[in-house]
């Protein structure tokens, strides 16, 4: 039912001394920028030619043509399944056989069982193979935190909560088992990771990036693009980079609103995670719905073309986003038709269009390619692209893969894995007095409206686009509340709701009286897209008055915000004894907090973004030093947030020591070997993410306060030391300047790591 509404960086290495223990056992290959990987051998160039040379145009354009599977099931119209669903054989018939259409996405509004999709593809498949040359179809999903769209699967921490861990062993995970249970859905393409940055904390699509930081998006992407592709084979799909280029922050706030965004910026801050991808190797990439100072993404030939192509050497095809080439004409008005629509963006470089529910494109593009308003060299292209990504996938020999050969989908394997990350997203922002943990004894009030929904753990894109069926399909996992009247002394009362229906915060005062401690969960429901849209991040006044009302009985209160995005609580603050925030930790995160909140497990998460204190002071952690002027009275301004992008509080302590430079002075081809010893000087073993932050002092564009470039995460026992080795290379140092060019700008330069910091010279 989508949519009716719409119509190299510095290397972290561990090294151990005798003391430490011993470090995640993970591959180190997966998470580490590497030279670019070579897409496609001689031997697929090859198939493919052959096989382009024998195709008619129709053949060729249907190859480029994406449809939703609304538009081939049952039912009247081709924006709706009917229900219950089935595909209707008339409508297939149509759109594969005589189309000839090379792809189809999305679910038809609710999950389906692996057999739904197994059948289903199967169906596909068998009319694809009555096309002349049989060329199998490539069916595209959403599966952004495991497979989202199928029913029993294994739930993820959305993006936002993967960068909470600082640990791209968990983006790396997500990504392997996401594949595998895609691929026992029969599905063999996933439209994920997003790789705009986060720093727009109004839109409502922030918690599927990985935050507001440039390394973390190069690094976490590369890593789950990793987990995804793998080596290939019938346990992998393909990764499809969202949404090139600078979707993520538009001027509004409001989801595929306008963006203004100056190339110098564009290349610096949005470009890299990208071009890191692209190293990394994604075969599929999906075009930003937006424009960018007044140039629609999928019209703009410099994007799609010049800077993707000539410059970032990707290889693999584009998809635009949905019903994208559309909205050239009905809402970007740059176009009076749909075929100058067409025109426009297939010659910028669109290879596949999410049309998605009419044909119509089929037969305009035909028309342009006969009145030679696009060249045939141009359609060769484009399905050349597709053609590479569908023989990689092994869909020529095996269309279908048969959930039967895929035994661990749902598996407590998985599920170990997904809560692993869970336990690692979240993030505690206070804990006044040590108040956490707690005792299993301890009398818990749990309240608040995002206490009993498994909505506000999961986000949208879980079993339906808006996430909105989360509580029905994933009945059998624990909602906070389950989970800690489960595992300790507990009682629910649910004092607030997200649509103000259930709200009764009398009742939840009386029993807060009755407890020792107050859980209060606040936060947000799920949403994604426009429906997600919102004028404002401030707390809604009812759950604030639910938070005073239970101040005034005296008890203290943990608060634990489980949303996509910061919702502002500044009023609320000072009357909450401790605070965790969780970016939407998945289908095990109650189990994963009610470990944290009863110390079975240590914190370790640390914020993503910047987390803002105040409605209309958002600025992001990599500030200019003008952001924070404190000169009294005098061109002073006020960077004033609520907690900082990398805070985040452990049950144990954390010294840092030692930090040491290998070199105080370096070339522009040379390197600084940083090193910095980390100890557990508290009584409980936990993790701990170790940051690395350069300062330029001063640069010809006006420098940033820090910025990340390189983090790891390591494991400490009480009383045991590490010590954590950080690169420091030119890219390291390196911005965009006026002139457009990467540049290291010879100079001095400030390393920090925790309170430590050293100085040193770029010649
Ligand atoms: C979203 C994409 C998504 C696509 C297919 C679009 O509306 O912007 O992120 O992959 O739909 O569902």
């Amino acid at each position: 039912m989508k949519k009716l509404l719409l119509c190299f960086s510095a290397i972290a290495v561990i090294a151990c001394n005798k003391t430490a223990t011993s470090s995640p056992s993970t591959p180190a290959s997966p998470v580490q920028s590497n030279p670019k990987v070579q897409l496609f051998d001689a031997e697929i160039d090859g198939k493919v030619s052959a096989l382009v040379s024998k195709m008619s145009l129709e053949e060729k354009v249907g190859q480029m043509t994406q449809l939703t599977l609304d538009a081939i099931t049952t039912g009247d119209s081709p924006y709706s399944s009917a229900s219950p669903y089935a595909l209707d054989p008339k409508k297939v018939a149509h759109a594969i056989e005589k189309y000839k259409i090379g792809s189809v996405l999305n679910t038809p509004g609710h999950p389906l069982s692996r057999k739904e999709w197994f059948e289903t593809i199967t169906t596909l498949q068998e009319a694809a193979a009555k096309t002349p040359n049989k060329i199998p179809l490539i069916y595209g999903i959403d599966a952004i935190h495991g497979v989202n769209y199928t029913t029993e699967s294994t739930l993820f921490p959305q993006q936002l909560g993967v960068a909470s861990t600082f640990n791209k062993q968990h983006a790396y995970e997500s990504g392997v088992v996401s594949a595998y249970e895609t691929r026992a859905s029969a599905i063999p393409w996933t439209f994920s990771p997003v790789l705009g940055l986060g720093r727009s904390p109004i839109w409502p699509r922030l918690w599927e990036t990985f935050g507001e930081d440039v390394h973390i998006g190069e690094t976490m992407g590369a890593a789950m693009i990793k987990g995804f592709q793998g080596d290939g084979g019938l346990n992998s799909v393909a990764a499809c980079m969202k949404h090139y280029l600078g979707y993520s922050v538009p001027l509004s706030g409001k989801d595929r609103t306008g963006a203004w965004i100056p190339e110098r910026e564009l290349r610096q801050y949005f470009v890299p995670a990208f071009k890191a991808a692209i190293d990394a190797g994604a075969l599929t990439l999906m075009i930003n719905s937006g424009d960018i100072n007044g140039t629609p993404v999928h019209a703009s030939k410099f994007m799609l073309t010049d800077l993707l192509r000539g410059e970032l050497g990707f290889e693999g095809f584009a998809v635009t986003d949905w019903n994208d080439i559309n909205y050239l004409y009905t809402k970007y008005k740059i176009v009076k038709t749909k075929k100058e629509a067409i025109k426009v963006s297939i010659n910028a470089g669109v290879d596949m269009s999410m049309v998605p529910h009419q044909l119509e494109f089929v037969d305009l593009l035909i028309e342009l390619v006969n009145e030679g308003e696009v060249k045939m060299s141009r359609i060769d292209e484009a399905v050349s692209r597709i053609l590479k990504v569908k023989y990689k996938l092994g869909l020529f020999d095996k269309p279908v893969t048969d959930p039967k050969d895929y035994p661990d989908f749902g598996s407590e394997k998985f599920a170990a894995k997904s809560k692993a990350a869970a336990l690692e997203t979240f993030v505690l922002l206070k804990n006044k007095k040590n108040l956490l943990p707690l005792k299993k004894e301890t009398k818990i009030l749990v309240t608040g409206a995002s206490a009993n929904t498994m909505r506000s753990l999961n986000g949208g894109w879980s079993y339906n686009w808006q996430g909105s069926e989360a509580d029905k399909y994933a009945a059998d996992k624990n909602t906070v509340a389950e989970a800690f009247m489960k595992n300790g002394n507990a009682k629910f009362v649910q004092g607030v709701t997200f649509d103000g229906t259930g709200d009764n915060i009398a009742k939840s005062v009386a029993a807060a009286r009755n407890s020792d401690v107050v859980l209060l969960c606040l936060g947000e429901t799920s949403y994604t897209e426009t429906p997600g849209n919102t004028h404002s991040l401030l707390m809604p006044n009812k759950h604030v008055e639910l938070a005073k009302e239970l101040a005034k009985t005296g008890k203290k209160i943990i608060l634990v915000l489980l949303e996509g995005r910061p919702v502002i609580f500044n009023e609320i603050e000072p009357l909450v004894d401790a605070v965790f925030v969780g970016f939407l930790p998945g289908n095990y995160g109650a189990d994963a907090l009610s470990d944290l909140v009863y110390g079975v497990a240590n914190p370790s998460g640390k914020l993503p973004v910047n987390y803002p204190k105040h409605p209309h002071s958002f600025v992001n952690y990599n500030y200019k030093i003008s952001d924070n002027l404190q000169l009294p009275n005098y061109y002073s301004s006020d960077y004033d947030q609520q907690y900082e992008f990398g805070d985040g509080l452990s049950y144990t302590t954390f010294a840092y020591s030692d930090l040491k430079l290998d070199t105080k002075e370096m070339t522009q081809d040379g390197k600084i070997n940083v090193s910095v010893t980390v100890t557990n000087t508290g009584k409980m073993a936990g993790k701990e993410a170790v940051l690395l932050y350069i300062s330029d002092l001063y640069a010809t564009i006006t420098p940033e306060i820090k910025a990340l470039k390189a983090y790891d995460k390591i494991t400490l026992a009480p009383g045991a030391s590490k010590t954590v080795k950080f690169v420091i290379n030119k890219k390291s140092l390196s911005f965009v300047n006026a002139n457009l060019k990467t540049v290291a700008e010879p100079g001095e330069f400030t390393a920090t790591v925790g309170l430590l910091s050293e100085n040193f010279i770029l010649k």
